[in-house]
């Protein structure tokens, strides 16, 4: 049997690169599948090319109704909700914590902390009904160490590990188990775009530095974290409950 037969999953950023890989690596695993992210378009592609036990949807994770709707369609198409992965984010601007606007700390907080919250407040009545369930929510290494020129981004997945936490303290004794996934730099397009805000046109020097510090001697893959949250829904992760799971190749272990 699969790790996740018969589960029921909605995913938020699933357009987005580790959204996508964790989307279909659930449902080969065996899972029915909601994707969604902000535009319909690529997360309806991702569903049909899945076939069956897939569905894509537009959610912007700012709207609470919005992720009302995620769960309304999980119980809708499949008939039961177990495990939420709240995923969607947005790095913001980079740049020195003086320069930056009021707007671009709210934008921040906007996806990544509130964002977060309005997908566990949908999913709380269906995970309850379903007698217990998984919450992931995607932090960061940026959500356990700091990072010069990223305050928005590091203070808001520093506001998911407090959230996690306080949410498994509180969900624990109802069998809902909350954790975080904490990937380190990922070979995608996030790391990109923090590449090249913070050395313009030498995006390729700050790709090497940051590598330099991990003793893989690489960024992570976005099936690497896949992996890593496909364990965190399933039954094999049943003890796991209140914690940061890192995928970032020994970054933080030194
Ligand atoms: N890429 C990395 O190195 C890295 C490292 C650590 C953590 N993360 C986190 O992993 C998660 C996924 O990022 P990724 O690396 O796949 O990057 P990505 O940009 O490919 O994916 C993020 C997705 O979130 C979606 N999104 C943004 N705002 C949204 C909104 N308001 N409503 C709905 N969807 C919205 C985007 O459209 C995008 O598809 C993010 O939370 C990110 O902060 C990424």
């Amino acid at each position: 049997m699969s790790t996740l037969e018969g589960k029921i999953i909605v995913i938020t950023g699933g357009g987005g690169s580790i959204g996508e890989a964790t989307a279909r690596l659930a449902h080969a695993q065996g899972a029915s599948v909601v994707i969604t992210d902000r535009e319909a378009g690529p997360v309806e592609d991702i569903a049909a090319s899945l076939r069956d036990r897939a569905v894509g949807l537009a959610v912007d994770v700012t709207r609470r109704e919005d992720n009302e709707r995620m769960v309304a369609t999980a119980l809708e198409q499949f008939g039961r909700l177990d495990a939420v992965f709240l995923n969607a984010g947005i790095e913001g601007e980079v740049g020195p914590f003086d320069s930056r606007s009021d707007a671009a700390w709210e934008k921040v907080f906007a996806v990544n902390v509130h964002g977060v919250r309005f997908g566990v407040e949908a999913a709380l009545p269906a995970l309850r009904e379903a007698g217990g369930g998984s919450i992931v929510m995607t932090s960061s290494v940026a959500g356990v160490r700091g990072a010069a020129g990223l305050s928005p981004y590091v203070s808001s997945k520093h506001a998911l590990v407090g959230m996690m936490r306080c949410l498994a303290a509180e969900l624990g004794p109802e069998g809902i188990r909350v954790n975080t996934l904490n990937p380190g730099p990922v070979d995608n397009r996030m790391m990109r775009s923090i590449e090249d805000q913070s050395n313009p046109g030498h995006g390729e020097e700050v790709h090497d530095a940051f590598a330099a510090r991990i003793p893989l001697g690489r960024y992570v893959t976005n099936d690497e974290c896949a992996a890593m949250a496909v364990f965190l829904f399933s039954d094999a992760s049943s003890g796991c409950n209140g914690n940061t799971y890192m995928v970032d190749g020994g970054y933080c272990a030194q």
